[in-house]
């Protein structure tokens, strides 16, 4: 990928709709999105005037299950989104040749993706364009961000004027988005995970921080005043530092889904699926529990720190799912994954001590867990 072909935005959402609009997707068109994908990519759709078509996952990759996509495909498709979920690669080989038949782009959704590969390739250099978030728990973090790459010269060339169009961050946000960083490296302790947690969550909740989300994009399909924004010049500088430590944070992401890995194993459960062309890059290890709810708690008293992504086919979203175009009971795997994943956390800021309680903790309720289908 040349600079050329990169742009640059204030969230990983704001890119993703660069690249619909450059693809000309409007009213009447439809874009076909795994049911386990996050509310904001159905958003950026809906914005457009546009439809999310669900369909359903496989349960071994947690993206779209390839064996649907012909009949998924209508007259009125317009692109495919792939997605990388939890940092698993997709196995987007099957994907784009069934796209390639119908002369369909596809989009690889790369926000939990960055750094894995596919037969070599990094993700986001397969299909004709990827986005990828630099929000505070992605890959690699500058607080919130994002960016595109776009393989097509002259599909990258309208998502950079599109980028080019869009406003910079006032100098307001600016220094919002400082002063959480900063309190991020400087404040963020294992030990004050879980207070400093809850009062992030309570003061993003009422709107005196701003959170990941906008109150509204949670809760209604209008864009949010203020989303076309251009990333800004504080997170092109977080995003550069941030970089630097990039390998350190893969290769401990490896290591710990490795340990993991074994774990699963010596508790005569199946461990995440790899094919010899992937390689992950983890941003969290999913894990299936009979129940959710219990498991939580029970993690919660041996102070384990678990990751709670994609409670729902549309995620954050836990109701009035038809609003977003989702049909309740229409992709049965994609509920009955966000009704069972948990996620073991494979941050660089956990603790050896966090881990072996983590072991400890899975030896000890294994009978909780559910086995990934075989
Ligand atoms: C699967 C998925 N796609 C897209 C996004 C959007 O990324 P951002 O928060 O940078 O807008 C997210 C966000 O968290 C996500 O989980």
């Amino acid at each position: 990928m040349e600079p050329e072909q990169v742009a640059l935005f204030w969230k990983g959402r704001v890119g993703l709709y660069a690249i619909f609009r450059a693809l000309g997707v409007g009213a009447g068109a439809e874009v076909i999105v795994p049911a386990f994908t996050c509310v904001v990519v159905s958003n950026a759709i809906l914005y457009l005037g546009a439809k999310p078509v669900y369909i359903d996952v496989d349960p071994k990759t947690f993206n779209l299950a390839t064996g649907l996509l012909e009949q998924t495909i209508g007259p009125k498709t317009k692109c495919i989104l792939a997605q990388n979920t939890f940092g698993l690669s997709a196995d987007l080989e099957p994907i784009l040749k069934i796209a390639q038949r119908y002369q369909i782009p596809v989009i690889e959704d790369c926000t939990h993706g960055f750094g894995g590969t596919y037969h070599g390739q990094i993700n986001g250099t397969l299909a004709q364009a990827s986005f990828f978030s630099t929000q505070w728990n992605k890959p690699f973090s500058t607080g919130w961000g994002g960016f595109t790459a776009v393989r097509d010269e002259a599909l990258a060339e309208k998502v950079r004027a599109l980028e080019e169009e869009m406003q910079l961050p006032a100098p307001g946000q600016e220094r919002m988005l400082q002063a959480q960083l900063w309190a991020r490296k400087n404040l963020l302790s294992p030990s004050l995970y879980w207070p400093i947690l809850r009062l992030y969550r309570r003061l993003s909740n009422s709107g005196i921080i701003p959170g990941s989300s906008e109150g509204g994009e949670l809760q209604t399909t209008i864009m949010p005043e203020g989303y076309l924004l251009a990333g800004g010049i504080v997170q092109a500088r977080e995003g550069l530092k941030q970089l630097q430590r990039w390998p350190h944070i893969r290769e401990r992401r490896l290591e710990l889904a490795a340990i993991y890995d074994r774990t699963l194993e010596k508790l005569g459960l199946l461990k995440l699926y790899v094919p010899d062309h992937i390689s992950h890059s983890y941003l969290k290890y999913p894990l299936l529990v009979k129940n959710r709810a219990a498991f939580f708690v029970l993690a919660e008293q041996h102070r384990i720190r678990l990751g709670d992504w994609m409670l729902s086919p549309i995620h954050p979203v836990e109701e009035k799912w038809e609003h977003w175009g989702y049909l309740r009971g229409s992709c049965p795997v994609g509920e009955h994954l966000s009704r069972h994943v948990v996620n073991l956390l494979t941050d660089l800021d956990l603790t050896e001590k966090e881990v072996k309680r983590t072991i400890t903790f899975l030896e000890r309720y294994w009978g909780e867990i559910l086995p990934f289908p075989s």
